[in-house]
Protein backbone atom coordinates (compact mmCIF):
# COMPACT_ATOMS: atom_id res chain seq x y z
CA UNK A 1 0.00 0.00 0.00
CA UNK A 2 1.68 3.40 -1.19
CA UNK A 3 2.86 5.03 1.86
CA UNK A 4 3.84 2.24 3.94
CA UNK A 5 7.40 1.06 4.65
CA UNK A 6 8.72 -1.17 2.42
CA UNK A 7 12.31 -2.89 2.11
CA UNK A 8 14.20 -0.21 0.63
CA UNK A 9 12.44 2.77 2.28
CA UNK A 10 10.49 3.79 5.77
CA UNK A 11 7.00 4.54 5.51
CA UNK A 12 5.23 8.23 5.16
CA UNK A 13 4.41 7.79 9.16
CA UNK A 14 7.35 7.27 10.14
CA UNK A 15 9.16 9.40 8.25
CA UNK A 16 6.43 12.63 9.35
CA UNK A 17 7.14 11.82 12.93
CA UNK A 18 11.42 11.88 12.03
CA UNK A 19 10.92 15.06 10.74
CA UNK A 20 8.64 16.54 12.95
CA UNK A 21 10.08 16.03 15.94
CA UNK A 22 13.33 16.67 14.79
CA UNK A 23 12.48 20.36 14.21
CA UNK A 24 10.76 20.82 17.17
CA UNK A 25 13.87 19.30 19.08
CA UNK A 26 15.68 22.02 17.03
CA UNK A 27 13.26 24.66 17.76
CA UNK A 28 13.91 24.00 21.54
CA UNK A 29 17.46 23.75 21.30
CA UNK A 30 16.97 27.32 19.92
CA UNK A 31 14.16 28.82 21.87
CA UNK A 32 15.26 27.10 24.86
CA UNK A 33 18.95 29.27 24.79
CA UNK A 34 16.96 32.21 23.34
CA UNK A 35 14.60 32.25 26.74
CA UNK A 36 17.01 31.75 29.19
CA UNK A 37 19.35 34.13 28.04
CA UNK A 38 16.24 37.24 28.48
CA UNK A 39 16.43 38.61 31.90
CA UNK A 40 13.44 38.70 34.34
CA UNK A 41 14.57 42.50 35.09
CA UNK A 42 13.44 43.64 31.41
CA UNK A 43 11.59 40.92 29.71
CA UNK A 44 9.62 38.86 32.39
CA UNK A 45 6.56 38.65 30.66
CA UNK A 46 8.23 37.09 27.50
CA UNK A 47 10.02 34.84 29.15
CA UNK A 48 6.85 33.54 31.21
CA UNK A 49 5.45 32.67 28.09
CA UNK A 50 8.32 31.54 26.25
CA UNK A 51 8.86 29.07 28.82
CA UNK A 52 5.06 27.75 28.96
CA UNK A 53 5.37 27.66 25.19
CA UNK A 54 8.75 25.95 25.63
CA UNK A 55 7.19 23.01 27.91
CA UNK A 56 3.88 22.64 26.06
CA UNK A 57 6.74 21.77 22.72
CA UNK A 58 8.45 19.71 25.10
CA UNK A 59 5.76 17.35 26.19
CA UNK A 60 4.61 17.30 22.48
CA UNK A 61 8.14 15.77 21.63
CA UNK A 62 7.59 12.93 24.24
CA UNK A 63 4.08 12.19 23.22
CA UNK A 64 5.40 11.76 19.73
CA UNK A 65 8.45 10.20 20.49
CA UNK A 66 6.57 7.72 22.84
CA UNK A 67 4.03 7.29 19.79
CA UNK A 68 7.02 6.63 17.16
CA UNK A 69 8.43 4.13 19.24
CA UNK A 70 5.36 2.65 19.73
CA UNK A 71 5.06 2.71 15.87
CA UNK A 72 8.50 1.37 15.56
CA UNK A 73 8.26 -1.51 17.39
CA UNK A 74 5.06 -2.38 15.34
CA UNK A 75 6.18 -1.73 12.48
CA UNK A 76 9.10 -3.25 9.59
CA UNK A 77 12.68 -1.18 9.08
CA UNK A 78 13.73 -1.23 5.81
CA UNK A 79 16.38 -3.39 5.64
CA UNK A 80 20.21 -1.90 5.92
CA UNK A 81 21.94 -1.75 2.60
CA UNK A 82 24.05 -5.22 2.08
CA UNK A 83 27.77 -5.33 2.30
CA UNK A 84 27.62 -3.77 5.98
CA UNK A 85 30.35 -5.23 8.49
CA UNK A 86 29.00 -6.94 11.80
CA UNK A 87 30.42 -4.01 13.48
CA UNK A 88 28.65 -1.67 11.40
CA UNK A 89 25.08 -3.31 11.90
CA UNK A 90 25.84 -3.30 15.39
CA UNK A 91 26.44 0.73 15.49
CA UNK A 92 23.35 1.33 13.79
CA UNK A 93 21.19 -0.32 16.04
CA UNK A 94 23.08 0.85 18.96
CA UNK A 95 22.77 4.37 17.36
CA UNK A 96 19.09 3.74 16.92
CA UNK A 97 18.42 2.84 20.45
CA UNK A 98 19.86 5.86 22.04
CA UNK A 99 18.80 8.09 20.16
CA UNK A 100 15.18 6.84 21.11
CA UNK A 101 16.22 7.01 24.77
CA UNK A 102 17.24 10.35 23.88
CA UNK A 103 14.51 11.97 22.49
CA UNK A 104 11.98 10.53 25.35
CA UNK A 105 14.45 11.03 28.12
CA UNK A 106 15.24 14.89 27.16
CA UNK A 107 11.43 15.88 27.29
CA UNK A 108 10.86 13.70 30.87
CA UNK A 109 14.00 15.23 32.29
CA UNK A 110 12.42 18.58 31.24
CA UNK A 111 9.65 17.26 33.21
CA UNK A 112 11.01 16.49 36.36
CA UNK A 113 12.95 19.74 36.41
CA UNK A 114 9.67 21.73 36.54
CA UNK A 115 7.80 19.61 38.78
CA UNK A 116 8.57 20.69 42.07
CA UNK A 117 7.34 24.07 40.89
CA UNK A 118 4.16 26.32 41.53
CA UNK A 119 3.84 27.18 37.76
CA UNK A 120 3.26 23.58 36.97
CA UNK A 121 2.29 21.98 34.30
CA UNK A 122 -0.87 19.57 34.47
CA UNK A 123 -3.20 21.62 32.57
CA UNK A 124 -0.57 21.46 29.58
CA UNK A 125 -0.37 17.35 29.96
CA UNK A 126 -3.96 17.12 29.42
CA UNK A 127 -4.20 19.66 26.30
CA UNK A 128 -1.26 17.91 25.01
CA UNK A 129 -2.66 13.62 25.48
CA UNK A 130 -5.77 15.49 23.60
CA UNK A 131 -3.53 16.51 20.75
CA UNK A 132 -1.89 13.51 20.81
CA UNK A 133 -5.41 11.34 20.45
CA UNK A 134 -5.71 13.46 17.58
CA UNK A 135 -2.53 13.35 16.12
CA UNK A 136 -3.12 9.34 16.10
CA UNK A 137 -6.24 9.36 13.88
CA UNK A 138 -4.46 11.43 11.86
CA UNK A 139 -1.86 9.40 11.43
CA UNK A 140 -3.62 6.15 11.41
CA UNK A 141 -5.76 7.53 8.54
CA UNK A 142 -2.22 7.67 6.17
C1 LIG B 1 13.16 17.63 23.61
C2 LIG B 1 12.70 18.50 24.49
C3 LIG B 1 13.46 19.65 25.08
C4 LIG B 1 14.63 20.26 24.68
C5 LIG B 1 15.51 19.93 23.47
C6 LIG B 1 14.89 21.33 25.64
C7 LIG B 1 15.96 22.20 25.56
C8 LIG B 1 16.20 23.23 26.46
C9 LIG B 1 17.31 24.15 26.40
C10 LIG B 1 18.44 24.14 25.36
C11 LIG B 1 17.20 25.02 27.44
C12 LIG B 1 18.15 26.17 27.80
C13 LIG B 1 19.14 25.72 28.85
C14 LIG B 1 20.08 26.84 29.23
O1 LIG B 1 20.70 27.40 28.31
O2 LIG B 1 20.18 27.13 30.42
C15 LIG B 1 16.00 24.65 28.18
C16 LIG B 1 15.56 25.29 29.31
C17 LIG B 1 14.40 24.96 29.98
N1 LIG B 1 13.56 23.91 29.70
FE1 LIG B 1 13.71 22.63 28.14
N2 LIG B 1 13.89 21.32 26.58
C18 LIG B 1 13.01 20.32 26.28
C19 LIG B 1 11.87 19.96 26.99
C20 LIG B 1 11.43 20.59 28.13
C21 LIG B 1 10.24 20.20 28.89
C22 LIG B 1 9.32 19.02 28.53
C23 LIG B 1 10.15 21.06 29.91
C24 LIG B 1 9.13 21.12 30.98
C25 LIG B 1 7.95 20.55 30.96
C26 LIG B 1 11.25 22.00 29.82
C27 LIG B 1 11.47 23.05 30.70
C28 LIG B 1 12.53 23.92 30.61
C29 LIG B 1 12.72 25.06 31.54
C30 LIG B 1 11.79 25.46 32.69
C31 LIG B 1 13.90 25.70 31.13
C32 LIG B 1 14.52 26.96 31.76
C33 LIG B 1 15.51 26.61 32.79
C34 LIG B 1 16.09 27.89 33.38
O3 LIG B 1 15.38 28.88 33.50
O4 LIG B 1 17.29 27.84 33.71
N3 LIG B 1 12.02 21.67 28.72
N4 LIG B 1 15.43 23.56 27.56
Amino acid sequence: MAGQTTDKRYGKVAMILHWVIALLIIGQLAGGTFFTSLSFATHSELRISLTQTHKAIGLTILALSVFRLIWRLTHKAPALPGGMSVFERLAAKFTHIVFYGLIIALPISGWLMVSPYKNDISFNVTIHFVTFIHWYNIFYRC
